[in-house]
Order: C-alpha cells, then sequence, then structure tokens
C-alpha cells in the first residue's frame, strides 16, 4: 500500500467558511465509507449535488488555489482526492495512469464515446497505460494517432508551408479589420477572426483537408462551434442537449467522421494492422473527432484568448494576479527571437493553464494526509492532479511567483501545461503540443507585429 510521506506540512493556510467544512466532510465520507455506513448511504444524493456543482467549479483555476488555502495541500472535492503538492504532481505525470471516464472533473458519459464495431473504447482519454491495468489499448490506439496525425512528415510540412501562411495573413487582416482589440468580434464570431483560423489551421496540418474548401469546413465549423461539439461527450448534459436543443447530433457526428476518414492523412491507413490493435481507418476517424472536439480545439482557442489578453489572469486568493494585463508584456518582446515568444507563452500557461487538472485512478489502496488526519483511500478512488497548482507553488518559483516574468527559472523544464513535467512524461504529454506551440508563436509574431506597426503609424 501507498503511504504519502505525512511528515510533510499539510494544514490548511485560511479558515474555509461553515458550508465549505460542512461540503468537505461530505465528500470525504463519501469516498472513504464501509459497506456498513448507512448513514453515508442516506447521505449519498446530498453528496451528488454537492459533487456536482464542484466538479463545474474545479475547472477553475482560482477555486483549486481556494482549495488548497482552505483545507491543505490534500482536499477532497468533486468526487476525488486532489494531490496538490509539487512532487505528487509531478509524479503522477510521468508515472503511467489508469483512467476512468473523466474530462477533467467533468463526467463523460461512456455510452457516447467512441468505440469501434466490436465495442472496444477508443477513447485515449479514457484508456488505462499498461503499466497502470491497462490491456495495450491505449499504447495501440496512441501510436496510431502520432503514426497518422500529429507527428508525421506531411504535417511538420504543412507548419510552415504556403497554405499556412495565407491562412496567417486572413487572421491578420481579420484582426487589423476588427481593430486589434482584446475583446468581441475577433474572438467571438467563429466564422472569422481566431475561432475560424483554428478551424481552417489545424484540420489543415493535422488532416491535410482544404482549409479553403468552404463546403467541409462548413460541416466542421457547424459540428464543432455551433453545436458544441465537446458538450455530445458529456455525461447528463449530453442527454438533455441532444433532446432539447441538437437533436440532430448524430447525423452531423456522421458527416465529420466521413470528412475525416477521406481526409489526405487518414486514407493512406490501411486497417487492420496487428500493431494498432487491428483499428480500422473509421475507428480512427471517430476517435480523431472525439479529440478535435475535446481537446484540439478547446485547449488552442483558450490558450489564445489567454496570451492575446482576452482572458483575464484568475483572481488567485490575496494575490494581484487578475490586475496583469499580458497584452503589456507581449508589446515589449522581441518577436524576432522565438525563444523568447515561447517563454511569454510559457509564463502565460503557468499562471492560467488552458487545461487545469486531469486524473487518474488509484491502483492499490493508499492513505494521505488531509488536515491532520491521515486518510486510507480504496483502490479505485479518483486521484485528481491538479496540474495548474504545481505552476503556482512559491516553493519552487519564489516570492514572485504571481507576478509576470518570462525570464523566470525553470519555466519550460517545469511547465505543466501539456500533462507533462517539461520534457518528463509517462507517454501521454499531448501529442499536439508541438504543433499548439509552434501555432501560437506564430500567432503571437503576426500579431505583434501589426500591432507595433500600427502603434508606430500612431507616433
Ligand atoms: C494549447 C493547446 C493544447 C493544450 C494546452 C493541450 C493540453 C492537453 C492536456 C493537458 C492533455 C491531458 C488531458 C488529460 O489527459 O486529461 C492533453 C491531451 C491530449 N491532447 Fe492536447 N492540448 C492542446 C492542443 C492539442 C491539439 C491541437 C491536439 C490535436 C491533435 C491535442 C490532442 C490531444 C490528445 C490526443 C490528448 C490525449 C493524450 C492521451 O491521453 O494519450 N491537443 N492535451
Amino acid at each position: 500500500m501507498y503511504k504519502q510521506d505525512t511528515t510533510l506540512p499539510r494544514q490548511a493556510q485560511i479558515r474555509p467558511g461553515l458550508l465549505e467544512v460542512i461540503a468537505h466532510s461530505l465528500q470525504v465520507i463519501n469516498i472513504t465509507h464501509s459497506w456498513y455506513n448507512i448513514f453515508a448511504y442516506l447521505l449519498k444524493p446530498i453528496n451528488f449535488f454537492v459533487t456536482y456543482i464542484q466538479s463545474i467549479r474545479a475547472n477553475q483555476a482560482d477555486y483549486l488555489y481556494h482549495k488548497r488555502l482552505a483545507h491543505g495541500e490534500n482536499f477532497v472535492c468533486a468526487g476525488g482526492v486532489w494531490m496538490s503538492g509539487f512532487n505528487e504532481i509531478k509524479e503522477n505525470l510521468i508515472e503511467p495512469q489508469a483512467r476512468a471516464f473523466k474530462l477533467a472533473p467533468s463526467q463523460l458519459d461512456k455510452e457516447r464515446l467512441p468505440r469501434s464495431d466490436n465495442g472496444r473504447l477508443l477513447f485515449l482519454l479514457s484508456l488505462s497505460q499498461r503499466g497502470a491495468a491497462g490491456n495495450g489499448d491505449w499504447e495501440a490506439y496512441r501510436a496510431a494517432f502520432e503514426d497518422y496525425i500529429t507527428h508525421t512528415e506531411e504535417t511538420k510540412l504543412r507548419v510552415n508551408d504556403e497554405t499556412t501562411k495565407k491562412l496567417m495573413d486572413k487572421l491578420v487582416a481579420d484582426y487589423k479589420k476588427t481593430g486589434l482589440k482584446k475583446e468581441g468580434e475577433f474572438f467571438e464570431n467563429n466564422d472569422s477572426g481566431i475561432q475560424d483560423f483554428l478551424l481552417r489551421y489545424l484540420h489543415y496540418v493535422l488532416l491535410g483537408l482544404d482549409p479553403f474548401d468552404d463546403e467541409k469546413m462548413g460541416i466542421l465549423n457547424d459540428y464543432h462551434y455551433d453545436s458544441r461539439s465537446a458538450a455530445y461527450y458529456l455525461n447528463i448534459l449530453g442527454n438533455a442537449l441532444q433532446r432539447f436543443r441538437f437533436t440532430d447530433w448524430p447525423e452531423k457526428l456522421e458527416k465529420v467522421i466521413k470528412v475525416y476518414e477521406e481526409s489526405p492523412a487518414l486514407s493512406v491507413m490501411e486497417g487492420g494492422q496487428e500493431k494498432y490493435n487491428n483499428m480500422s481507418r473509421k475507428d480512427l476517424a471517430k476517435l480523431t473527432v472525439s479529440i478535435m472536439a475535446i481537446a484540439g480545439l478547446i485547449g488552442p482557442f483558450t490558450l489564445c484568448k489567454i496570451v492575446l489578453g482576452n482572458q483575464p489572469l484568475p483572481e488567485y486568493e490575496g494575490q494581484p494576479t487578475k490586475d496583469i494585463d499580458v497584452v503589456n508584456f507581449w508589446d515589449q518582446i522581441n518577436l524576432d527571437d522565438r525563444e523568447e515568444v515561447k517563454n511569454y507563452i510559457y509564463e502565460c500557461g503557468r499562471l492560467r493553464h488552458p487545461v487545469s487538472n486531469t486524473h487518474k485512478v488509484a491502483t492499490e489502496d493508499f492513505t494521505a494526509r488531509v488536515g491532520n488526519r491521515d486518510i486510507e483511500f480504496k483502490k479505485g478512488t479518483i486521484v485528481f492532479i491538479p496540474m495548474v497548482l504545481a505552476s503556482l507553488d512559491k516553493s519552487v518559483y519564489g516570492e514572485d511567483t504571481f507576478e509576470f516574468n518570462q525570464k523566470r527559472e525553470n519555466l519550460c523544464p517545469f511547465s505543466t501545461m501539456f500533462h507533462s513535467f517539461g520534457d518528463q512524461t509517462n507517454g501521454r504529454v499531448c501529442p499536439g503540443k508541438a504543433i499548439a506551440e509552434s501555432m501560437v508563436a506564430d500567432i503571437l509574431i503576426n500579431l505583434g507585429k501589426s500591432r507595433r506597426e500600427a502603434s508606430a503609424m500612431n507616433n
């Protein structure tokens, strides 16, 4: 049985409110009670409600930071144990993970996740790795995803070719047309500006689809943006939305799967290869649609909103972070030095991860200190990994942790933004990392230059 080092300080740093203490105790009872605890069963409906509300709020970094202050480094929330110590987060990101049907703290609907015709689950984020009770499916499907989509020679070439340059020119034109602003149409309208760019750019770079084919791009825009494709996979909400709002989701999904299956990247795939556990081309297309819906478009959009100043930094309790205007730093960095641009991206991401947390499933019983108590948790407990809290650790980043400094030490080597610890990974590092990093740097360089030209003309 794993036993956490309980000599480390785990105390709360602020006094939680009464309701918070009650909610925390309820959550602890809920995940630790024995079979014979009738009281715990009676409280299940209330706990279900508490878990649901917390799982929505726990996507926000400032809420997680508050929880750590209020309950200490380990706390119970949204139906799982959160281990927010720097070393625990690091270890959890570089050791094999067992997984459940979770997207950060939100519950996924296992009936809606992509499956092969013989019922095998294809969805990477919910598959366990071999070193943690996995059956080898994650390794096989992940290899196919990299070999045909993210890590091909064609993908690398497309990142810097004439087509992506044209897309970038259009983005710059949209930015100028909408007044180089931090808010408004450039961010909100999904038929132009940043959202339109991301849809066309990523489907071109990853799948080789023609970004100027308006019919195909229309199908993708309609499903991913207008019909909120990510929500399709969520438990409860997915069903409710399909019933009352997006009644034609299944037909739209089929259309997108067909576009992906026939794309230049996937059409060269031979189905039934043993190294990919006999996955078919359609299986890879279904997996890719779910990934683009859940990770491939939302992650980059959120990061772009942060680095372009559209999304303010979180209001961490007692800290001045929300008053930092990152654009002031963007306007100062050397745009001809890609390394400096990359550091700017990582400093923005340190203060606000686009994906604040993930999870693993405990593969053995374990003990963790919560407040002043050592609590035993059973195998199967959800252990949340709040990546963003590792990047806010004063013992690592020093007294100026909550200030913006893109020159700080260990910025990239310690970054947890892409589900790794810098370059160290259990293999689950985001496979889109290199593409996203290069794309966001290009966006900052090109839009940044147009900002400087405009300001030179005004002076
Ligand atoms: C700024 C942009 C992005 C960020 C910050 C980001 C971040 C992340 C994070 C934190 C995870 C781990 C999630 C988890 O396991 O719970 C992840 C997983 C993943 N991301 Fe990204 N991502 C980005 C862009 C992309 C893009 C463009 C793609 C498209 C190919 C992509 C594909 C994936 C896939 C397939 C996984 C699952 C990996 C696995 O479990 O094996 N991501 N990403």
